[in-house]
Order: C-alpha cells, then sequence, then structure tokens
C-alpha cells in the first residue's frame, strides 16, 4: 500500500513536472505558392507562445485563443522583468491556424523582406530543429548560455534567395558547413567556416547584443 501511494506521488510529480516543462510555439511555415502547397520555400518563423519576447528591441506576446483555432500576436512597449506591459492597440495581428498568409516581416538586423507565404500552425514541445540555410534566434534574457528554449527564430530554407535590395544572399548547408552566395550584380560563394547546427548570431542578452553561443 505504501508503495502504491509512492508510486502515486512519483507519478504526480512527473506530470506536473512534464505540464511546468510544456513549451507551445506558433510556427509559421513558408511556401513559394500561394496555397502554402508544395515543397516549403522561403523565409519562416517560429514564436513561443505565452511569454513576452523580443525581437530587435520590440516586444511581442503570442497568445492562443481556447479552441486552438486562432493566434494573436500582440506588440508591446516595455518588456522588462520578461514581462509585457503597454500594450500597442490596435496593432493586435491575429492569424488563424491551418491558414495561408502573406508572410509578415519580422525579420531582422539583415533587410531581407519575405516574398514567400507561410502556413500558421501549432508545435508542443517541438524536439528538435531542422536544419535550414540560415536561422536567426533569441534566447531569454540572461540566458548567454542558450540553454533555454528559443523564444524567437527566423530562418530561411536551404537556398532561399533572400533579397536584401541591391543585392541578395543564398545560403545553404553543405557537408554540415554553412555556404552564402552573395550577388550584388556578380555572384561568388563564400564558406561561412559554421556548422549548420549553429546559428550565425544571435541575440541573448537583456541588451540584445550579439551573444557567444
Ligand atoms: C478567428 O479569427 C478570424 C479572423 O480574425 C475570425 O473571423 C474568427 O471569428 C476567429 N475565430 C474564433 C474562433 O475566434
Ligand atoms: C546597398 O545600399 C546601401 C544603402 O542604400 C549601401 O549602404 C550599400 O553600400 C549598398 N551595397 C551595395 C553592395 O551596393
Ligand atoms: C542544401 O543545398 C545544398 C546545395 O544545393 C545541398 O548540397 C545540401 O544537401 C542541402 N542541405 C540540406 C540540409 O538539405
Ligand atoms: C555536424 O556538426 C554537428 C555539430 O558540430 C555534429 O554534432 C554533427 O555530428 C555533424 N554532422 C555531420 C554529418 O558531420
Amino acid at each position: 500500500m505504501k508503495m502504491i501511494k509512492l508510486l502515486l506521488l512519483l507519478l504526480i510529480l512527473f506530470l506536473n513536472n512534464n505540464q511546468v516543462k510544456s513549451v507551445t510555439y506558433l510556427e509559421m511555415t513558408p511556401y513559394e505558392k500561394s496555397d502554402c502547397s508544395g515543397e516549403s520555400e522561403g523565409i519562416g518563423y517560429a514564436f513561443i507562445v505565452n511569454q513576452c519576447f523580443a525581437i530587435a528591441g520590440d516586444y511581442y506576446s503570442v497568445s492562443l485563443n481556447s479552441d486552438h483555432s486562432n493566434s494573436t500576436i500582440s506588440e508591446y512597449k516595455d518588456g522588462e522583468n520578461n514581462q509585457c506591459t503597454g500594450l500597442i492597440s490596435d496593432n493586435d495581428k491575429v492569424y488563424e491556424i491551418d491558414g495561408c498568409y502573406n508572410a509578415p516581416n519580422y525579420v531582422w538586423n539583415s533587410g531581407a523582406v519575405p516574398s514567400n507565404y507561410v502556413k500558421i500552425s501549432i508545435s508542443v514541445n517541438p524536439t528538435d530543429i531542422p536544419q535550414y540555410g540560415f536561422r536567426q534566434t533569441t534566447y531569454a534574457p540572461g540566458d548567454k548560455d542558450c540553454q533555454s528554449n528559443p523564444q524567437f527564430y527566423w530562418y530561411a530554407t536551404n537556398n532561399t534567395k533572400i533579397d536584401m535590395g541591391n543585392f541578395s544572399a543564398t545560403f545553404y548547408c553543405s557537408d554540415n558547413e554553412s555556404f552564402e552566395i552573395y550577388c550584388a550584380p556578380g555572384c561568388f560563394t563564400t564558406d561561412s567556416s559554421m556548422t549548420c547546427i549553429r546559428d550565425f548570431t544571435h541575440w541573448a542578452t537583456e541588451n540584445y547584443m550579439a551573444g557567444s553561443c
């Protein structure tokens, strides 16, 4: 009897623990076609749900409605102590789950403007992030080792040409190394000498300075 009680207690602790650790993302998966069919290609995003996070110094929080049919991205003036305050009103963006939309622009630090479409989905406790041609990720402020769950990332799928106005860049991974084809308008290829698993850069401090992990 004691044993059963102990097992039950352990089970409850285990379930509670799992609940605490559960993390949900709003995913925007890129497609070239306006009905979001075919191969995934272009610029996409993932946003953590129900946490205050920053993209290039602007604060956001993503929520889901009760039956998870809609998501809302809200923007805030402040995000001190990981709390979003000062809602910028009339600026909420609503995306229906499973909907297909023109990609919004949450790209930062590059001048890239997405021209693809994105399919909206929810992902609970994703186990890994696919290998993309390019990805920039933010972690919670203070997480200088990038040990926690990413709060946000934007990415370009392998071989997506990213138009930056007067030049373009195409990133791809080959043999675990990252390459960039840079065209302005003549093209050359550079080896970025980083593995494809690692981010190129990301922001991991409260001031959103480039981190070192
Ligand atoms: C989801 O959002 C759409 C577009 O704003 C709206 O028309 C619809 O009523 C919403 N659905 C629910 C269940 O809130
Ligand atoms: C592209 O334009 C920006 C701003 O207009 C300029 O600073 C930059 O030097 C240009 N780059 C090239 C490769 O022409
Ligand atoms: C990315 O594209 C390159 C060049 O086309 C290819 O060699 C490589 O296998 C692709 N990598 C992945 C992860 O799909
Ligand atoms: C690619 O690099 C990562 C990180 O260094 C490593 O864990 C992985 O085994 C490598 N994969 C291949 C195919 O070399």
